[in-house]
């Protein structure tokens, strides 16, 4: 591993890395395990070319408050190179103030993110530590300029605060926030833990227990008073002789405080604890997460969704086989696919059954016959959308589906997905490709399964008459959910699409509230 002390060592082998991806972790130093895990995470680089990693260790003045412990904050460079190198990194940076500020703190352009975002938790607590942040995390990445940056979600505000920078003024840069390492008494861990004595670091595991009973008592008891969560959290904290700086609930995305629980909530709390000042958070949910994903036909939703619901460990909800399914028993049933009348009594007691198999495969049975195969016949597919356009069709099913997800922890795909069935998914995403896109994908799916393959103009015409249908049709029309995000994957490989999803679940859905399945 190369240690870099200045801006010109760092552009040295910033150009000897070619074109091997960077990903970078900023740091403090006085390094720990849980640095050590975003260093890991920063060399798995998802399936593309082996990453270069690259660990920075300044310990920023412009973070740190007057009466805060700028001078008392560990510094141990050579214990944090033997830590950074064990965990994987190629090169660690660590400049002094006057390389990174050569002009001094006054002569320095500084960033200020949006009130917004600082008005409640540290920002209320710590004026200009935010500004100190971003200010130095965008200089670090200007002189850096890696793909990636990975940080931890247990400063959950920095988090988002540095998202919202990165995004505001355009960084090519992807935010990672990465899982809290903790104690085995739940403390997270942190470089201002090891200003803790014995007792003192006894007295700190009340921090995560009692942040994790008000976690307990949404789940089992059902509470859902968010005052009294809070409350309850400081008094604890109280007892075991914490000074309390603040425990608040709040969005987690706008930083908001809350006062109902509806979706995800960060309830967060700072106390001193000795010299430490420590945070930690939960997240409390009413049910897990939902993600909703809609899109025109031939976009490779159901490939990709597969796929992403595997990896996240969240149920594959297909909503496009239950109205394959229910148009396999009209014409099993002998009536005329057009006629709701004839219709509506085959969903009486209608039994529908979902279930997911190896692999994410997904088997459908309707009234206890397996139709799986059956439901992907040329006569269902000519069908299916005369069927799905009745409207007692469209209410049973989506009936079903929000019984479905009820308790959540699943990846629904389908149309009006994220209008109709799901308003209130975490993550709506409308998955999309340009029609030449589209039909460039048709026509090499045709050949691979060895059928002619029409001119591509004609399969792009194909498209383009198909998109205007599905959103011009009067029943549960094309549309994107006003707060859905727009994914073109146009050029994007199936991996690049899964990793892209990932990272949007990841800005809403921490791994605390929603970890990865053990691979
Ligand atoms: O989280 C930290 O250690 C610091 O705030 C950071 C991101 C390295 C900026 O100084």
């Amino acid at each position: 591993m190369r240690l870099l002390q200045s801006c010109a060592e760092l552009q040295a082998w910033r150009r000897n890395c070619g074109t091997s991806p960077l990903h970078f972790v900023p740091t403090m130093g006085a390094l720990h395990a849980g640095h050590q895990s975003l260093i890991r995470r920063a060399c798995h680089s998802g399936g593309g070319p082996a990453a270069q990693v690259l660990v920075s260790v300044f310990v920023n003045p412009l973070q740190f408050g007057p009466s805060e412990d700028f001078s008392r904050y560990p510094r141990q460079l050579e214990r944090d190179a033997e830590l950074a190198a064990a965990a994987g990194a190629h090169a660690l940076f660590a400049p002094g103030v006057e390389e990174l500020y050569p002009g001094g703190p006054e002569e320095l352009t500084r960033l200020q993110p949006p009130r917004s975002l600082q008005q409640g938790l540290c920002g209320r607590h710590r004026p200009g530590h935010f500004d100190g942040v971003a200010t130095v995390v965008l200089r670090l990445l200007g002189l850096i300029r890696p793909q990636r940056m990975l940080l931890g979600e247990k400063d959950w505000q920095q988090l988002v605060i540095l998202q919202r920078v990165v995004h505001d003024l355009g960084v090519p840069v992807e935010v990672l926030g990465c899982p809290t390492l903790r104690e085995a008494d739940g403390l997270a861990l942190s470089s201002r833990n090891r200003y803790l004595d014995g007792e003192q670091r006894r007295q700190a595991a009340a921090l995560p227990a009692s942040l994790r009973a008000a976690a307990a008592q949404v789940v089992g008891g059902g509470n859902r008073d968010l005052a009294a969560l809070a409350a309850a959290v400081r008094t604890h904290l109280e007892q075991a002789g914490l000074v309390v700086d603040y425990v608040e609930a709040v969005c987690p995305r706008s930083l908001q405080p809350r006062s109902a629980l509806t979706g995800l909530t960060l309830l967060a709390a700072a106390a001193h604890c000795g010299p430490s000042r420590l945070i930690d958070h939960v997240f409390l949910m009413s049910r897990a997460p939902i993600v909703a994903i809609d899109g025109p036909a031939g976009a490779g939703k159901s490939t990709v969704t597969r796929a992403f619901a595997e990896r996240l460990g969240l149920i594959y909800l297909d909503t496009g086989a239950m109205y394959r399914a229910v148009t396999w028993l009209v014409q099993q049933s002998g009536v005329d696919a057009a006629d709701a009348a004839a219709v509506a009594p085959l969903l009486q007691g209608l039994d529908l059954e979902l279930s997911t198999a190896a692999a994410g495969s997904q088997r459908v049975r309707v009234n206890g016959t397996d139709v799986t195969d059956a439901i992907r016949s040329p006569e269902v597919t000519a069908q299916v959308s005369a069927v799905a356009a009745h409207s007692c069709v469209r209410e049973a099913l989506t009936r079903q589906q929000q019984a479905m997800g009820e308790r959540g922890g699943l990846v629904a795909e389908g149309r009006d997905i994220g209008t109709a069935v799901f308003p209130d998914a975490e993550l709506k995403v409308f998955l999309t490709a340009t029609v030449a896109e589209r039909a460039r994908r048709r026509a090499l799916d045709l050949e691979q399964r060895g059928f002619p393959v029409p001119p591509l103009a004609e399969l792009e015409a194909q498209i383009a008459e198909r998109d205007h249908l599905d959103s011009t049709r009067a029943v549960a029309p094309l549309t994107q959910a006003a707060d859905a995000v727009e994914l073109i994957t146009d050029g994007l490989s199936i991996e690049a699409v899964i990793e892209q999803l990932v990272q949007l679940f990841r800005q809403r859905v921490p791994h605390d509230a929603w970890p990865e399945p053990a691979a």
